[in-house]
């Protein structure tokens, strides 16, 4: 049936030499659903495209693990399916791969109602992120993460990027998916270490932000690493929701003193000392939050129980702990350049994010090169995890979440625009 809509305007002149602003963002929230089995994630799925055409992007691995499984079901229910993968890896994160997948998309008449299913891990999520936000000024986009990294973190906040050789994520913007669907059977296929890599990120988000959630992976260690679906869901669940939670208090990262960096001071320079590749971003950051450790423990900031808790944690989930842990162990000397490095780009500035309790941190721009070499190797606190229970009871702020794995069926949180929650990121 055609329509027809007449639109009528009026709009007055405006006073001459007036000045003109404008509301340039446009926030909206979008819901992340956890769930344990493929079935209700294909449903959530069908549901969220909503009898749209869908272009998914994918890699070679995740293509023919899971993804053309999905296109298929996706086909089967209706929905009109294209489908591209990109070598797996690092290197598909580039401007040529985003040019070739816009390509794609042009040559095949991707229209602006026509919807992008981005399945995979971080790298495929940040590619198809940044090319959903390009073509067209910007079609919708769905997340289907398939790694832990990507379920806890990048599949969440809209950063999206592409990798240029000066710099990783060098060019990119904030563009936010319509949906996140994480399905954590999907995680079952995935390489053991990526599995920690992953998990340190997590624990990571438990230290600065959510003792419950530390209880919850001291206590429940053993079924996450065997990948037990329904501590899977429970701690997929949680950390989104922390995520969102950080995110939302300051979703462009105008604000430097952001907890979330916890561990990345020292993590980034070990992967620039080993170059980029041989250890995995979640085993860095894991050596440089036992190294932040150490130094609030010797600063008498942190307890020396909690900081045995949270070295202990981090070693019992099979994470490095020091330099000489990592799969390749970089010299010393080469990790301090590299902060050098970091604190030259900053204007002089090398912040750490040194924990003081579960759930509280402070920034610190004063740690000494002496206090980091001293840091880098102390083994002193590879002591067993505490008991767990400790802080179960601790009071809800925002962030807060029930520990307990729930029955069949799925979690679903929702991720808010900026406004959504109140406070400034610490
Ligand atoms: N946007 C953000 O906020 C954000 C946050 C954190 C990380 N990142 C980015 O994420 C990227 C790293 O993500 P990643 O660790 O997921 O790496 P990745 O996407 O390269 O995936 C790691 C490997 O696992 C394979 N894989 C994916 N799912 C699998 C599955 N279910 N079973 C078996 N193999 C599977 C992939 O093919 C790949 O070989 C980096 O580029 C990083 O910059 C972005
Ligand atoms: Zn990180």
């Amino acid at each position: 049936m055609n329509e027809q809509f007449l639109i009528r305007d009026d709009q007055p002149m405006p006073p001459a030499g007036e000045v003109v602003t404008t509301s340039s963002r446009r926030e909206r929230s979008y819901s992340i659903h956890v769930t344990a089995d493929e079935d209700s994630a294909l449903q959530t799925l069908t549901d969220a495209i909503g009898g749209r055409q869908v272009s998914v992007v994918t890699d070679h691995i995740v293509d023919n693990l899971h993804a053309a499984r999905i296109a298929a079901a996706l086909t089967s229910r209706g929905v009109p399916v294209r489908s591209m993968a990109v070598p797996a890896g690092e290197q598909s994160k580039s401007l040529q791969m985003a040019c070739r997948l816009l390509d794609w998309l042009a040559r095949s008449d991707a229209g602006r109602r026509d919807v992008l299913l981005a399945i995979g891990g971080g790298v495929v999520i940040d590619t198809a992120g940044w090319v959903a936000s390009a073509y067209m000024r910007g079609i919708p986009y769905i997340n289907v993460p398939t790694t832990l990294l990507a379920q806890v973190d990048a599949a969440i906040g809209g950063k999206v990027a592409v990798d240029h050789w000066i710099a990783k994520n060098l060019i990119g913007s904030f563009y936010e998916p319509e949906a996140v669907v994480s399905c954590v059977g999907y995680l079952a296929t995935l390489d053991a270490r990526q599995v920690r890599a992953g998990l340190a990120e997590v624990i990571k988000k438990a230290i600065i932000a959510s003792p419950p959630l530390f209880s919850f992976i001291e206590r429940h260690l053993g079924p996450l690493l065997a990948l037990d679906p329904a501590a899977l869901r429970s701690l997929v669940h949680a950390a989104s929701s922390i995520k969102c939670v950080l995110v939302a208090r300051d979703p462009y990262e105008t604000d430097l003193r952001r907890t979330l960096n916890f561990g990345h001071t020292v993590g980034h320079a070990v992967e620039t000392a080993t170059g980029h590749g041989p250890v995995l971003h979640g085993e860095a950051v894991a050596c440089g939050m036992a190294v932040a450790t150490r130094i609030a423990c010797a600063r008498g900031l942190l307890g020396g129980q909690t900081a045995a808790r949270i070295v202990g944690l981090l070693g019992a989930a099979g994470l490095p702990l020091s330099l000489s842990e990592l799969a390749l162990e970089p010299p010393a000397g080469d990790v301090i350049a590299a902060l050098a490095k970091i604190r030259q780009v900053r204007a002089g500035s090398l912040r750490f994010v040194l924990p003081t309790e579960l759930g509280s941190a402070l920034i610190a721009d004063d740690v000494t090169e002496d206090e980091i070499c001293a840091a880098l190797y102390d083994r002193a606190m590879t002591a067993v995890a505490g008991g767990p229970g400790q802080f179960s009871t601790v009071a809800g702020g925002p962030g807060q979440f029930s520990t307990v794995a729930g029955g069949p069926g799925q979690f679903s949180t929702v991720a808010g625009g900026p406004g959504q929650f109140s406070g400034v990121r610490a």
